[in-house]
């Protein structure tokens, strides 16, 4: 190239990490004030020419002879642009060559050059060479560029030509600077093309290692990470289609919570959530989380509310049709309604009903969402011992969950349903909280319009709600959740009262559950009193409309299978139907010894007749008592012993009295209380003065030291099971006189009633002739 070794004169530029190949062109900036001078000073000469020189350190600021390679090339500037002291060239490369003296160093470099041509060798081997150089170059481009389909001109032509390739090839190695400066200084054409083949075989090597690494890298990442990536690509391509995000429960969320009415710091949480939420991958722990919380959030009726019915005489008439009697508890629920009526933002108020089981409880609860037009909920209270069941566990907790009250509330969709919790008595208390302070927050009408559930963690108005609570017993509810409720008690139900209700509520609803009609299937008033009172002991009338559940299906077989086409239950029928007798009817015991005295208990199932009985003990021995009888009762019959003790005189006891022995059978079953203070007080009496209580008779009452006679619950249970075991005269507290209101009229009628205000009426009325032949008891 060129011609032969005439040496000229040039600015030089020198060239900071780059070297300029002959026949090749290149942008350059240019920055530094003596290279600039010499630009400007190429431009104002005729060929505007310059040397470029690569400098051995890059970093050289001001760089001088020394610092710059001894081979360069000669270059024409093409294309000149200024941005302020900044100058943008662009130089194409025209010849190899050397320094032979510097001229100028000041205020550019200047110096004398000389061409170097280089020597080209056209041989076998060369060929050989290219060839292999051109093979290279292609595998290269494969690896470093695989999208891109490079053609290479078919540089057949030999020699110098090539070269033409060689350094461009060079170029895009993108070598360093030793080596680009290495391929420029090569001597000859196959020295140069030894090296690039160096360079490409090196450069080879390492793309096909990283490729190695790559691959191996792609089939470590997990299943997961390929979801997400698979999950991506689809979403793009959804979108491309215009079709909905693949995450359609995001998207549905935020559509339900753009139509969702809500309280607006609910809202201000909701939509803080809702973006996190998209910017959660769906494949993580936290997005299932965050996910079924608003999910909840969204299902909250927050504000929807159900509207009642207010009509008296529409309530009056629901809930006379579910149920019998229980004038006290519809008298209130109407009471109720017209306070609603009146005031529109009355609370709701949170009644607790009481009584033995299969009383109607739960029953009367829905009936009253019937008549009001509520929404009805329940769930029981019985055995719960973790605070979290009511109120929630925090969303931390893996499997976390929303409470019972907030569960309840979602399932009935709005706010002011009537939620039931049954056997509010049952509540237990352990190392996991106190599920009653919980239940206290509930119900508490100070506080419970901002109710927090731990999982929801946003408050909730339950001021709304109708809450009703079910207990068989007062004894065990807490006090001050007691405090919180109006207690409405339901007691047990006479014979009399069972068949009217079998008659008109259970007969009839098993009857068309069992697809039978009126006619097809009749239980006179015999048979069902014998159903009641030999198949059936309770308070309530569950197990007795299990019995007439039973008896409807024997008859719809008959009926199905064309044996009958009505059936009338016959008391002779019975035992075929419904088994063997399974209760026999109590009898009283016809004779008393002295020393037994009839009791009457109140136990959560209802009333019971009990016995009490005392012996003489040998000397020497303790007062005992047996009968598997708690603290209180064993209390009380030592009140009573004191009582008849210090009333020896009066008895006409003389000598001095024995220790003695009291049981109370049946003695497997546990008993407490002191209602059967004055039964034991009679026992005792009539051991010691020798005469016997009367067999007709039955007593109950709490007694004190000094003879007082003190009132006793549960006294309707009590009088019908005394009823039902045949006795007819019972000796009661005289205040205890006010709770038989509630005794049906035919009971009050059929029964002889004592009420006694001192032990001396109790044992007058107890144990005929007990103070005969003595002076009549003088009344304090
Ligand atoms: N006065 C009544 N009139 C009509 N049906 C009644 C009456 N009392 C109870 N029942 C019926 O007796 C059945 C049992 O009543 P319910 O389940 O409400 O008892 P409960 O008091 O809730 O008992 P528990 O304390 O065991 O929960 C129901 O089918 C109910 O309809
Ligand atoms: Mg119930």
């Amino acid at each position: 190239m060129g011609k032969e070794s005439q040496s000229y004169t040039l600015p030089i530029l020198p060239l900071a990490n780059t070297v300029l190949f002959p026949a090749f062109a290149m942008p350059l900036s240019i920055q530094q004030p003596a290279a600039v001078k010499a630009v400007d000073a190429a431009l104002a000469g005729e060929n505007k020419m310059i040397a470029a020189f690569a400098q051995q350190d890059p970093a050289t600021e001001n760089p001088r002879p020394a610092d710059l390679c001894a081979t360069g090339t000669a270059a024409t500037i093409k294309l000149v642009a200024r941005f302020g002291a900044t100058v943008q060239i662009i130089i194409h490369g025209l010849e190899r060559v050397t320094i032979v003296d510097f001229i100028q160093s000041r205020p550019f470099l200047k110096a004398q050059v000389q061409p170097w041509p280089l020597v080209v060798i056209d041989t076998i081997e060369t060929e050989a060479l290219q060839r292999e150089v051109l093979e290279l170059t292609g595998k290269y481009f494969a690896l470093a560029h695989p999208e891109t389909k490079l053609a290479f001109p078919s540089l057949a032509g030999p020699g110098e030509d090539f070269m033409q390739l060689v350094y461009p090839v060079g170029k895009l190695l993108q070598l360093d600077l030793d080596k680009e400066q290495a391929l420029l200084t090569a001597a000859s054409n196959q020295q140069a093309m030894t090296l690039l083949r160096e360079y490409l075989s090196h450069e080879i090597q390492i793309l096909e290692v990283r490729k190695k690494i790559s691959d191996r890298a792609q089939d470590k990442l997990s299943k997961e990470q390929r979801n997400y990536v698979l999950r991506e690509q689809i979403r793009t391509i959804q979108q491309e289609l215009g079709e909905d995000a693949p995450d359609s429960e995001v998207v549905e969320l935020r559509k339900k919570l753009e139509e969702t009415v809500l309280p607006e710091t609910v809202r201000a949480e909701v939509e803080r959530e809702m973006a996190r939420l998209e910017k959660i991958p769906p494949a993580s722990p936290e997005y299932q989380v965050t996910q079924s919380h608003l999910q909840l959030i969204l299902e909250l009726p927050w504000n929807n509310a159900s509207t009642d019915n207010l009509s008296l005489k529409n309530a009056r008439q629901v809930l006379d049709e579910d149920h019998y009697n229980l004038k006290e508890v519809k008298e209130r629920i109407v009471e109720q309604l017209a306070v609603m009526k009146l005031n529109p933002g009355a609370k709701a108020p949170i009644l607790c009903f009481v009584g033995p089981p299969g009383v109607g409880k739960t029953s009367l609860g829905q009936s009253i969402a019937r008549a009001l037009e509520r929404k009805f909920e329940r769930f029981s209270l019985g055995g719960m011992h973790d605070e979290a069941e009511l109120r929630g566990h925090r969303r931390t907790y893996i499997g976390a969950m929303p409470g019972r009250i907030i569960q309840a509330l979602r399932r009935s969709g709005v706010m002011n349903p009537l939620l039931m919790l049954d056997e509010v008595d049952k509540l237990g208390q352990d190392f996991r909280g106190d599920p009653a302070a919980a239940l206290m927050e509930v119900l508490d009408p100070a506080q419970h319009d901002s109710f927090r559930d731990n999982y929801l963690d946003l408050p909730f108005d339950l001021s709304k709600v109708f809450f009703i609570t079910t207990a068989n017993s007062v004894d065990t509810i807490p006090r001050p959740l007691l405090d919180r409720m109006e207690t409405i008690v339901l007691s047990g139900y006479s014979d009399e009262e069972k068949i009217v209700i079998a008659q008109q509520y259970l007969l009839p609803r098993q009857r068309s559950e069992a697809g039978l009609l009126a006619d097809q299937f009749r239980v006179p008033e015999e048979s069902l009193v014998a159903v009641i009172r030999r198949y059936t002991r309770e308070a309530g009338v569950r197990e007795l409309e299990r019995m007439l559940g039973r008896l409807a299906r024997k008859v719809a077989v008959r009926v199905a299978e064309g044996e009958a086409d009505a059936v009338r239950i016959a008391v002779a029928d019975l035992s075929e139907l419904l088994g063997p007798e399974r209760f026999f009817v109590e009898k009283i015991r016809q004779e008393l010894p002295p020393g037994v005295a009839t009791g009457l208990a109140w136990t959560e199932a209802g009333g019971d007749v009990l016995y009490v009985e005392a012996i003489e003990l040998p000397a020497g021995e303790k007062f005992t008592m047996t009968g598997h009888v708690g603290e209180v009762m064993k209390e009380s019959a030592m009140a009573a012993n004191g009582c008849v003790l210090s009333h020896c005189q009066s008895l006409g006891i003389k000598q001095k009295l024995p220790a003695v022995h009291i049981h109370v059978p049946a003695g497997a079953i546990p008993k407490d209380g002191p209602s059967a203070g004055v039964t034991m007080a009679a026992a005792l009496a009539s051991l010691y003065v020798g005469k016997a209580v009367r067999s007709d008779t039955a007593m109950t009452g709490e007694i004190t030291l000094s003879g007082l006679v003190l009132p006793v619950g549960g006294v309707k249970e009590k009088l019908l099971a005394a009823r039902r075991a045949g006795i007819r005269r019972v000796i009661l507290p005289q205040e205890n006189k006010k709770d038989l209101s509630d005794l049906p009229e035919h009971v009050r009628a059929e029964m002889e009633l004592i009420f006694a205000t001192r032990i001396e009426e109790v044992l007058t009325a107890a144990i005929p002739a007990i103070f005969d032949g003595l002076c009549q008891p003088e009344k304090p």
